[in-house]
């Protein structure tokens, strides 16, 4: 079901299971940067007949943030400061101004944001087995919620232009293929 056009690179993985607290504070930062995110495209004309659909993502977003603050408070990590995501920077960066252009390009963001946390979750979830059984268990629990964000971003983007939202994609599928090959040394997520 997902499109990406590029693999997360290899040495994604130990940079991740080297750091995992900084990992989680990064994750928590991530699903209130997307509670926030959901929040900020309902203020699109062409969104507000989605209005409740995004509320009600912006929701599964906060209690993601809580169950990771959670999981945070149980192993003693304190809450800390969040690191800036050039990959998520750079994809930010193409979005287009005008109200239609720039709701179609800021869903497809979102929609590959949650397309590749999908992704990297369900790798967790695999990976982390035999180390931490418990986070395992944590990030399998949240790919079909992502996953879902993923699908629905992308149709709310083609339900506004079917024609310009496929050509956006394509657009910010060669974006994430060059940016997700730039190093960054940092122990975050994306
Ligand atoms: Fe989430
Ligand atoms: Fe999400």
């Amino acid at each position: 079901m997902l499109l990406f056009r590029e693999k997360v690179p290899a040495d994604w993985l130990p940079k991740i299971l080297r750091n995992l607290p900084a990992v989680l504070v990064d994750h928590a930062h991530l699903e209130r940067k997307a509670a926030t995110s959901a929040l900020n495209l309902e203020k699109y004309r062409d969104l507000y007949p989605c209005v409740e659909q995004l509320n009600a993502i912006a929701i599964e977003e906060l209690q993601h943030f809580q169950l990771v603050l959670d999981l945070l408070k149980k192993r003693g990590i304190p809450f800390g400061q969040p690191y800036p995501s050039p990959w998520i920077a750079g994809l930010m960066k193409s979005v287009r101004s005008g109200q239609r252009h720039q709701a179609i390009d800021h869903l497809i963001c979102c929609s590959l944001i949650e397309g590749r946390s999908c992704e990297k979750f369900q790798v967790l979830a695999s990976k982390l087995k035999d180390v931490d059984s418990e986070l395992a268990e944590f990030y399998a629990g949240l790919v079909e919620s992502e996953g879902n964000h993923y699908a629905t971003y992308l149709l709310m983007a083609k339900g506004i232009d079917d024609e310009e939202a496929n050509a956006r994609l394509g657009y910010y599928l060669d974006l994430d293929f060059k940016l997700i090959r730039e190093p960054n040394p940092l122990p975050m997520l994306h």
